[in-house]
């Protein structure tokens, strides 16, 4: 063979492209049917999966590592060099919360490829943010959207359509379009709940879905597992969740939300202090924590940041109306002082 020859093939051999798993090398028609029940129905989630994950549809430690590598030649990450982490972080794509302060203090808006929590007490707002964001999602970038659908699994039954119309109308998308674009699933128990997100990956690709929304993560693992011998599975559950849906907001570049509860622990300095649920692994795996509270009777919430690995600590006002999520206008600020 003539070095010409050499470089044709090799040329070739770059532009190899893998569309569905069944093309993967080393995927046969049994392995890709065990692959497809454990939840990998997609190229792109195969490429997110770890040797180990792999190892159950009966593939050997070696040949899950040649699976996932060609998996990733596709979607380009494998070892990443420091400028392709820096194209993809160019990817990284910033979606409205609908009150321009809470963008602030996020760095422009909710960010794809990472997880961003919403914690607080019951009623602080979680669950309004989250309505809110399966609308702006579908609005154009100049909008602040991503002209993408939304995934939304519901683990408390809080969901309501009713909402969703209210806040599509007032930003003038018609609500039997924005209804279309919003693909909702209840999850009734824990195991459910991985269950779902372990099997969305052709959903999210085939909806163009550029939100996946957990509300609330910790709801089900709190009910489920309790007591303290019951923490370390939970915990080590709750992990392989977080990991699964880091790992679904890298492969399609989309937003992920969870919502938390809160629980008052004592504490020595500060009487009763606030934490969120699910302790430092939750923490850990959210990159962005936004804590939710009231701020007196009424439509006014407070957002504070309070772990991010780039965002200063910081604190905005918003308030939840019939129009939705908005920011607090100047007069109301100065009527508030004032009053
Ligand atoms: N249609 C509406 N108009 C105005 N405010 C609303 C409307 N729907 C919900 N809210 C506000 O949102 C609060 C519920 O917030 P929610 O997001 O469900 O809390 P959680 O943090 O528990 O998920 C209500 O107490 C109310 O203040
Ligand atoms: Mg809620």
């Amino acid at each position: 063979m003539s070095e010409e020859d050499v470089e044709k093939q090799e040329n070739e051999e770059k532009e190899i492209t893998y569309k569905f798993i069944e093309d993967l090398p080393g995927v046969g028609p049994a392995t890709s049917k065990k692959l497809r029940t454990l939840g990998y129905h997609t190229v792109e989630s195969v490429a997110m999966a770890t040797s180990r994950e792999l190892e159950p549809a009966g593939v050997g430690q070696k040949k899950a590592f040649s699976i996932i590598e060609a998996a990733r030649s596709v979607i380009g990450v494998n070892f990443i060099r420091a400028d392709e982490l820096l194209k993809m972080s160019k990817d990284v794509l910033r979606l409205t919360t609908g009150s321009k302060a809470i963008d602030n203090i996020v760095g422009g808006g909710l960010e794809t490829q990472t997880i961003t929590e919403f914690y607080g007490e019951y009623g602080s707002g979680k669950s309004q943010i989250c309505h809110q964001l399966c609308v702006n999602v579908q609005l154009p970038p100049e909008r602040g959207g991503l002209n993408g659908g939304a995934l939304y699994v519901d683990t408390e039954n809080t969901f309501r359509l009713e909402r969703i119309i209210q806040m599509a109308k007032h930003l003038g998308i018609e609500p039997e379009e924005a209804v279309k674009k919003i693909i909702y699933a209840e999850a009734y128990t824990s195991d459910h709940q991985m269950f779902l997100l372990e099997n969305a990956d052709e959903i999210i690709k085939e909806n163009n879905i550029k939100i996946i929304i957990v509300d609330s993560l910790t709801s089900h693992f709190r009910s489920e597992y309790v007591g303290r011998e019951m923490l370390a599975p939970r915990q080590q559950r709750l992990n392989k969740h977080m990991h699964k849906l880091i790992a679904l907001s890298r492969a399609f570049n989309t937003i992920a939300v969870v919502t938390n509860q809160v629980m008052s622990k004592p504490d020595v300095f500060f009487g009763n202090a606030i934490h969120p649920i699910g302790g430092h692994i939750v923490g850990h795996t959210s990159n962005t924590r936004i804590f939710l509270r009231r701020a007196s009777r009424g439509p006014v919430r407070i957002a504070r940041i309070v772990a991010s690995p780039y965002l200063p600590e910081a604190e905005e006002i918003f308030k939840v109306t019939e129009n939705g999520i908005e920011d607090v206008s100047e007069e109301e600020k100065l009527s508030k002082k004032r009053g």
